[in-house]
């Protein structure tokens, strides 16, 4: 396995991602890991990320000097390699002037690192070229002693640094996004070829090794999981439920702002097919009235939050003899809260789905996602045999329809809107659109607008469809879906629904606009 230490960089993730894809087990922690925590971990090496900040100014994070005193393969990327040029002996430069985007590297000298790869060969010196992806403002300027420039281009002399024997590698640029195209095979011959790491990190031996965790943990006792309908929660359901069968109890809180047949799906998934215990709590009408007369987006959340809190309590409160609440915590959720308490988070972004529970039933949490990327628990849930189209499906908030009603929730507008929301994702599927967007939707606003049908004008409620492109939700481009299916699209809404006068298609990209409208 390999430990990777945080600067900060919104890039670590990604390095920690791209290792596993390799197949070899990855962490994050932070650069002030100490000596101990290291060598409790026991990586097979080490990679020093990126981050924000310059070496060059006082009281700049460096990695602990043990990680290069305990014989262990050590590759830093970008800051990571700056902090260890500087802690070797050797300078960094600093610079107002950022170089990003596209480069091409000559690789200068033998190494490791770089084993026969090449995008390109120059012609005047028959050296290989890489096209790489370089956002930095230092540079080393000056690499320690014992270390050789394995490559460079014409602004940034050094782009890479190695010391074979130490088994020490720089990189200036960013192995691990896509735009450096040869990035994932550098980092294969850092991880399989230089760490000798195993590769044992496939979605089968994940899930093996979790149900025996499961097992050792809850021995003969009884688990309570709060399932959703969302990626993480079904996870678990189906992982749980190969664990430990019938020690499992799910409980299903359907809050009336679902989509369209989405808690008949559930059951049909998870209760007939799997034969999951699942409860399900009819609970429409007790968040519906407590919805009422509430517009306020923020009070709305709340008041779904708590409401769910109180039926899922009172659900629990019911069942006799459980010990512990599983929850579908995935690794951007741990890793994100541990940067919050530390405060080095540069954004932070938490949605609580799921709540407390009452004082008195002190569960202890069962978490088997915990170190895992959503890609990760998308690969264990195929691989447990859940459907694809649940797996892959596009993220659904919480507050569900609730925030997709503008203003005031009422039935009559949820009933509208699963309906123009059922149509436009029914479309965007026979398109082979669904899975080129990120996030697609119907809005209900609450307006009346004119219509003519026959001889007779109406006013009726209008719909706005959504879709949108993006990586991490953070920010995110209007999907250009093509007319001919917006065309289809409203035509079916108009046509189909009473009660739509009319349907528009929402082009703001985040941001400033978000995702949600509310
Ligand atoms: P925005 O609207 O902030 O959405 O651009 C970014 C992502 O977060 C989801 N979202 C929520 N998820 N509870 C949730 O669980 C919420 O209150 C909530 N608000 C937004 C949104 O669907 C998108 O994927």
């Amino acid at each position: 396995k390999i430990l990777i230490l945080d600067f900060g960089s919104q890039y670590t993730q990604l390095i920690a991602r791209r290792v596993r894809e390799i197949g070899v087990y990855s962490e994050i922690r932070a650069f002030d890991i100490t000596e101990a925590e290291i060598r409790e971990y026991a990586p097979n090496g080490i990679i020093l990320a990126g981050g924000p900040e310059s070496v060059t100014e006082l009281g700049s994070p460096r990695a602990p000097q043990c990680v290069f005193e305990l014989g262990l393969p050590v590759l830093g990327i970008c800051y990571g390699m700056q902090t260890m040029a500087e802690q070797l002996g050797g300078a960094v430069e600093g610079s107002h002037v950022r170089e990003f985007g596209y480069a091409q590297i000559r690789l200068d000298e033998e190494t490791a690192l770089f084993k026969d790869i090449a995008d390109h060969v120059d012609h005047e010196t028959g050296k290989s070229l890489l096209d790489v992806w370089m956002s930095h403002g230092d540079k080393v300027a000056r690499v320690p002693d014992a270390f050789t420039v394995t490559a460079s281009t014409p602004s940034c002399p050094i782009a890479a640094m190695a010391w074979e024997e130490k088994r020490f590698f720089g990189v200036q640029f960013h192995p691990e996004v896509t735009h450096t195209l040869q990035g994932q095979r550098i980092l294969e011959h850092f991880v399989i070829d230089i760490c000798q790491a195993e590769c044992n990190w496939t979605p089968a031996q994940i899930i093996e090794d979790q149900i025996e965790r499961v097992r050792a943990q809850v021995g003969d006792r009884h688990v309570l999981l709060g399932l959703s309908g969302g990626v993480d929660s079904s996870v678990v359901a189906a992982l749980l439920h190969k664990a430990i069968g019938d020690q499992l109890t799910c409980v299903f809180v359907d809050n009336g702002l679902l989509r369209k047949a989405e808690g008949d799906q559930v059951m049909e998934t998870f209760a007939r097919h799997m034969g999951v215990r699942v409860i399900r709590v009819d609970a429409e009408d007790q968040f519906l009235s407590r919805l009422e007369g509430e517009s306020d987006p923020e009070a709305k959340r709340k008041i779904i939050g708590n409401t769910f809190i109180d039926v899922f309590d009172a659900e629990a409160a019911k069942i006799e003899g459980v010990d512990f609440l599983a929850q579908g915590t995935i690794y951007p959720d741990v890793i994100e809260s541990a940067a919050a308490k530390t405060g080095k988070a540069h954004v932070i972004k938490s949605h609580h789905n799921v709540g407390g529970l009452p004082e008195t039933m002190k569960l202890k949490l069962v978490e088997p996602l915990r170190e895992l990327f959503k890609d990760e628990v998308r690969k264990l849930g195929v691989e447990l045999g859940l459907p694809y189209d649940m797996v892959y499906r596009h993220p659904f908030p919480g507050p569900g329809l609730g925030v997709r009603i503008l203003g005031e929730v009422k039935k009559e507008y949820a009933d509208i809107l699963r309906e123009a929301d059922a149509i436009f994702i029914e479309e965007l599927h026979k398109a082979d659109w669904y899975h080129k967007t990120s996030q697609a939707f119907a809005v209900f606003l609450p307006v009346r607008s004119v219509g003519v049908v026959g001889d007779a004008r109406r006013y009726e409620w209008v719909i706005a469809l959504r879709a949108v492109e993006t990586i991490d939700f953070m920010t995110a481009r209007w999907a250009h879906l093509p007319y001919e299916l917006l065309e289809t699209v409203s035509n079916r809404i108009i046509n189909e629904l009473s009660g739509v006068s009319r349907v528009t298609y929402d082009v703001s990209s985040k941001p400033p606009a978000t995702i949600e409208w509310e």
